[in-house]
């Protein structure tokens, strides 16, 4: 497969089918109605045969009709009147039945979509991490945008009646094969070939499609990494850089998309001329027979209307082709992302305890993001419910990644991580998941208000329990001081707040959260030294009495820490208190020494 496709199990458009199962019934109103009309539409042509050969010819009608028609030779006004009335009623159950359908289906098929759409998401957020980190962003949002759009104007297409079309193409064959099975062999003819061409076009197309999609998901990915990065992209002035990148991965995506469109464009003609020699030949050929005296002038009639009625579907599908195949890819990369399956998923008999009390124990870890390259080694740690532990380390040691296994965001290679004595993998992911809050270098804040920031910490929570939080880590007063106090709008990524203030609404989540457990990882740095103060003191209120543990870059932070770990390259290389460490000397001392010397330690510590 391509360099950043997902991997998907081989695909049809049946997959998808279980997405209709809810909808059966309104499916088969629709495939009703549209049988009804596929039995209207053979019937059409009759009436006329029966005008010109009894009305204007006066051949004597069939004995099955001779009792329900007037008698064509005596009274042939009023024969025309009762054809012109079946003719006329034909046309309105055509039209009234085609209406049905097509809205029938319409409306099956476009919930159908908004359900696959609601489905993909849900699916997208509940993927772990490891796969959105190996996946391009924007690649997903264009499978959620581009390709799920492109099979809605699939389904739309589907409400132009081809199917009823279709329908009828078995019954005008036969009909035809018993009027006069020679011409109808003469008509016929055209199909097979039909087919063929049809085939390899539709795997062109198909191939032209998928690379069309697959540059354009490229394209996506690039546009989300740009706007993303949009300070480095402008404080380094590399916009005419980007430009030109953008114009590059937009031509390979115009260029596939236009060799598919022409393929597209090739074939409607190709189909259309066949069609064109088809009733040439069989227009040619039936004359001859009613010359002959083979078959009457209304039959031959009966037989164009139906060559018509063959050609239409057939040209329809002829243009239908490119959305078709369109629509095909599109599910294709739909049905990609469903087939993928969390990494991390509940164990089928997952407990779900009544209360935790937050002890934390690793029991010789090892994990790795890939699994030939270890990056914690070997980890055994225990963490009394209620201590603080301090982890500490040179970047890159390997902090974050220990801390990410205790809500699952990954599962040891080896090794365990117990809560409260019990293996993470035997309770349920919401549990374990519930009994955490994070507060991260980088805080992540949502577009909405200040408050409603805070109270995304919880499901459920509201203005009043958002308050008390921020009461509760001491920075209702700093928060009632900005203009619009709790009612602040906070842009994406919290844009309009500064680094501190950001960093509080985030442990103000936290502590709405009121999980036994809390990571920070290097809440502070970053900040200058006024905001760390009073970030410091919030932590100070949030850890109380709860399962901390903490990794800081600037020592100072966490001497009064109950214990410290030090970090080296994936290994627990020293443990113990602060003034046990310094007098071990070792990395400790050194990254003390070097960390203290910094002019910006504060004195307040955690
Ligand atoms: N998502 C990831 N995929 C692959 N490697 C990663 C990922 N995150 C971190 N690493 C690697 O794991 C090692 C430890 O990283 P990390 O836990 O972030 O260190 P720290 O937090 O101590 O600075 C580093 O070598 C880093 O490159
Ligand atoms: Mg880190």
């Amino acid at each position: 497969m391509k360099p950043n496709s997902i991997p998907g199990r081989a695909f049809s458009l049946w997959a998808l089918r279980h997405f209709l199962r809810p909808r059966l019934v309104a499916l088969s109103g629709a495939a009703l109605a549209m049988m009804g009309r596929a039995v209207v539409l053979l019937l059409v042509p009759w009436p006329l045969k029966f005008i010109v050969d009894s009305v204007i010819f006066h051949k004597p009608l069939p004995a099955w009709l001779a009792g329900l028609l007037p008698n064509p030779q005596t009274h042939s006004v009023a024969l025309l009147t009762a054809l012109g009335a079946a003719m006329l009623l034909l046309g309105v159950a055509d039209a009234v039945l085609d209406y049905l359908g097509g809205r029938l289906l319409l409306r099956v098929g476009q919930h159908t979509i908004f359900d696959i759409r609601c489905a993909l998401f849900a699916h997208l957020q509940r993927l772990s991490l490891g796969f959105h980190r190996r996946q391009n962003a924007g690649d997903l949002m264009a499978r959620l945008g581009g390709d799920i759009q492109t099979l809605q104007d699939f389904v739309m297409s589907l409400g132009s009646g081809l199917f009823a079309h279709l329908l009828t193409v078995v019954g005008m064959a036969s009909v035809m094969l018993i009027i006069d099975w020679r011409f109808a062999l003469v008509v016929l003819a055209a199909a097979p070939l039909l087919l063929v061409v049809t085939q390899r076009y539709i795997q062109h197309l198909k191939k032209a499609f998928r690379q069309a999609r697959y540059k354009e998901g490229q394209l996506w990915g690039m546009v989300q990494e740009v706007i993303a990065g949009i300070p480095v992209v402008q404080a380094y002035g590399r916009e005419a850089y980007e430009d030109r990148r953008f114009r590059q991965r937009a031509q390979q995506s115009l260029g596939a998309g236009v060799w598919a469109n022409q393929l597209q464009m090739g074939f409607t003609p190709l189909v259309g001329g066949l069609v064109a020699t088809a009733t040439g030949v069989a227009t040619w050929y039936g004359a001859a027979q009613v010359l002959a005296g083979q078959i009457t002038p209304g039959e031959l009639l009966v037989f164009l209307a139906y060559l018509r009625g063959l050609a239409s579907p057939v040209r329809q599908f002829a243009k239908m082709a490119g959305v078709t195949s369109k629509a095909s890819v599109a599910a294709e990369r739909i049905w990609e992302v469903f087939s993928q399956e969390p990494d991390i998923r509940d164990a089928p008999r997952a407990l779900r305890p009544s209360s935790c009390r937050g002890g934390l124990e690793f029991r010789s870890v090892c994990f790795g993001y890939n699994p030939h390259e270890l990056t914690l080694h070997d980890i055994s740690l225990r963490i009394e419910a209620g201590q603080t532990i301090a982890l500490v380390g040179a970047t890159g040691a390997g902090k974050s990644t220990l801390v990410s296994l205790i809500p699952r965001f990954h599962d040891p290679l080896k090794g365990q991580v117990l809560l409260d004595g019990r293996d993470l993998r035997d309770l349920q992911l919401t549990f374990v998941r519930d009994q955490v809050a994070l507060v991260l270098q980088e805080p992540l804040l949502f577009r909405g208000t200040l408050w409603e920031n805070i109270a995304y910490g919880r499901a459920g929570a509201g203005y009043a329990e958002a308050v008390a939080a921020a009461k509760a880590v001491g920075i209702h007063e700093l928060i009632q001081g900005l203009p619009d106090g709790y009612n602040t709008p906070v842009g994406e990524r919290g844009v309009g707040l500064s680094g501190g203030q950001r960093q509080y609404v985030s442990i103000a989540r936290a502590m709405l959260r009121n999980s036994p457990i809390v990571i920070l990882d290097e809440p502070t740095s970053g900040l200058d030294a006024l905001s760390e103060r009073y970030v410091l003191g919030a932590l100070k209120r949030l850890t109380k009495g709860r399962t901390t543990l903490v990794i800081a870059h600037r020592l100072a932070t966490i001497a009064e820490a109950d214990g410290i770990v030090v970090l080296d390259q994936g290994r627990i290389v020293q443990a113990g208190t602060h003034g046990q460490l310094l007098g071990q000397g070792g990395r400790y001392a050194e990254l003390w020494h070097s960390s203290v010397r910094r002019p910006s330690s504060p004195a307040e510590v955690l």
